[in-house]
């Protein structure tokens, strides 16, 4: 089937090639251009270039080049209508259907109702009078009216079938509804009730922009109710795969090369707004393999902000291994007892929380070693030589050589035990070997 010219026009304006060829090679900015090695070709300097104002890429290595449509052809070795379809799908273009599969029409039919639901939140907050007091805590809690836009948050009325009679009025079927984790089928009779009801919305969108869920905020966090409920899975909504706020800060992570992770969605918006546009968050889950991979796209560096308490720090050295394991630096700052980013910003400001996070961060090699320290491991030769090996195991996980010597090196100043001791993690001996047995 034809597809229309001006929707494949659409699909152009719409999706930026720097970030489709980001998916396929890591592309840093040079200029007012983008870089990063062929995908097409072998190489080690990169000669791969994207024009971000043109949307076309051409590689002076290999003369390859074109526009986006021609990238993902090559790419993916897609004919034409495949990759337009495939583009389409991404940027959230609907194209006139042709003999699509059913499992896509279903697909289609989610986000078709979560983009719904999100505008009627939108709009439920900003105006109608049931969401003047939401609206007005969240301008109490300093969040401007832009920021309230760009990040889409809404208000779900304290209503069981708020949103569910709205949608129905569009044709929306509750079936879909209860896919898009929207509603809830009713246990004892027919029928569903809203599964958001006066909370705070929080739309999680994909990176490119599609509203996959929601996180709602109670507005009194007071009562039994938990204080967030999120979207459960879904066939689009996939927790592990999904970083709250990468939408709006993947320009800002690419152009730094480092991407912040912070906890919840305010320490997100607030940080934004306060033109640390680097923030994302992992919504409630520790950091997946999946979510760095995203980053690893846009990003060398991965600055993990936490609470001082014990589960931050647990945390946070999950994160630090499963970063190394993907091949991306790790760096971590411990927050003042009792903040969070966005309380952070709010009570002092966004020059200070720069600042703060200037003088505290620690590359992992510190971190390690110093909560070791703090843990009381450094008291005994025995436990010493066992928090040494720990760190030296977190450097043996780091796939790429060059980087692992300049960690080694660093190891040494820390640990203070000369390089040569370090290189390879150093064997267990048996004698002292219970805990290796056990590992
Ligand atoms: P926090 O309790 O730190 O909340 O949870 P917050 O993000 O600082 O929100 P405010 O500032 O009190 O409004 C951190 C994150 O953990 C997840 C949410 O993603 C939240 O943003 N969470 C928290 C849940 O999913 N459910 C909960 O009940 C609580
Ligand atoms: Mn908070």
């Amino acid at each position: 089937m034809r597809i229309p010219d001006d929707k494949i026009e659409e699909v152009r304006a719409t999706v930026e090639l720097v970030d489709v060829a980001g998916e396929y090679t890591r592309m840093k900015r040079s200029g007012s251009r983008y870089k990063g090695l062929c995908p097409f070709h072998d190489e080690n300097t990169p000669s791969f270039t994207v024009d971000p104002e043109k949307n076309l890429y051409h590689c002076f290595g290999c003369k390859a080049g074109g526009d986006l449509f021609k990238f993902v052809q090559e790419v993916e070795g897609m004919s034409f209508i495949e990759s337009v379809r495939m583009l389409a799908e991404r940027a959230g273009v609907d194209l006139p259907e042709g003999d699509a599969p059913e499992e896509s029409d279903k697909r289609a039919g989610i986000h078709h109702a979560l983009r719904f639901a999100a505008n009627f939140y939108f709009k439920r907050l900003m105006r109608s009078d049931e969401g003047e007091a939401a609206l007005r805590y969240l301008h109490e809690r300093g969040f401007e009216d832009d920021t309230i836009k760009e990040f889409g948050l809404g208000w779900a009325p304290d209503a069981w079938d708020g949103l569910l009679e709205a949608a129905q009025e569009e044709q929306i079927k509750p079936e879909t509804l209860e896919e898009a984790g929207l509603v809830k089928a009713r246990k004892k009779s027919d029928g569903y009730y809203d599964r958001f009801r006066g909370r705070i919305m929080f739309p999680i969108l994909s990176h490119v922009g599609k509203v996959l869920g929601f996180g709602g905020r109670i507005l009194d966090a007071d009562d039994d109710a938990p204080k967030y409920i999120n979207t459960p899975e879904t066939a689009v909504y996939n927790k592990r795969r999904v970083l709250y706020g990468m939408h709006q800060a993947r320009r800002a992570i690419r152009d730094a090369g480092k991407a912040l992770l912070v906890e919840g969605y305010t320490d997100v918006t607030a940080l934004h707004q306060a033109g640390v546009e680097t923030a994302v968050a992992s919504s409630g889950t520790a950091l997946t393999r999946q979510q760095i991979e995203l980053l690893g796209r846009y990003a060398d560096r991965i600055v993990l902000l936490y609470d001082a308490d014990e589960a931050g720090v647990r945390a946070a050295m999950r994160g630090i291994d499963r970063i190394l394991e993907e091949s991306l630096a790790p760096y971590v700052v411990a927050l003042p007892e009792g903040q969070d980013p966005d309380s952070f910003v709010f009570e002092r400001d966004a020059e200070a929380f720069r600042e703060y996070v200037e003088e505290h961060r620690d590359d992992f090699v510190a971190f390690k070693y110093a909560q070791a320290g703090r843990e009381g491991q450094l008291d005994t030769p025995e436990s010493k030589a066992e928090a040494q090996r720990e760190v030296i195991r977190s450097i043996a996980q780091i796939p790429d050589r060059l980087t692992q010597d300049t960690y080694v090196e660093r190891a040494s100043d820390v640990l203070g035990v000369p390089d040569i001791h370090l290189h390879e993690p150093p064997p267990r001996r048996a004698a002292c070997g219970q805990r290796a047995a056990t590992r």
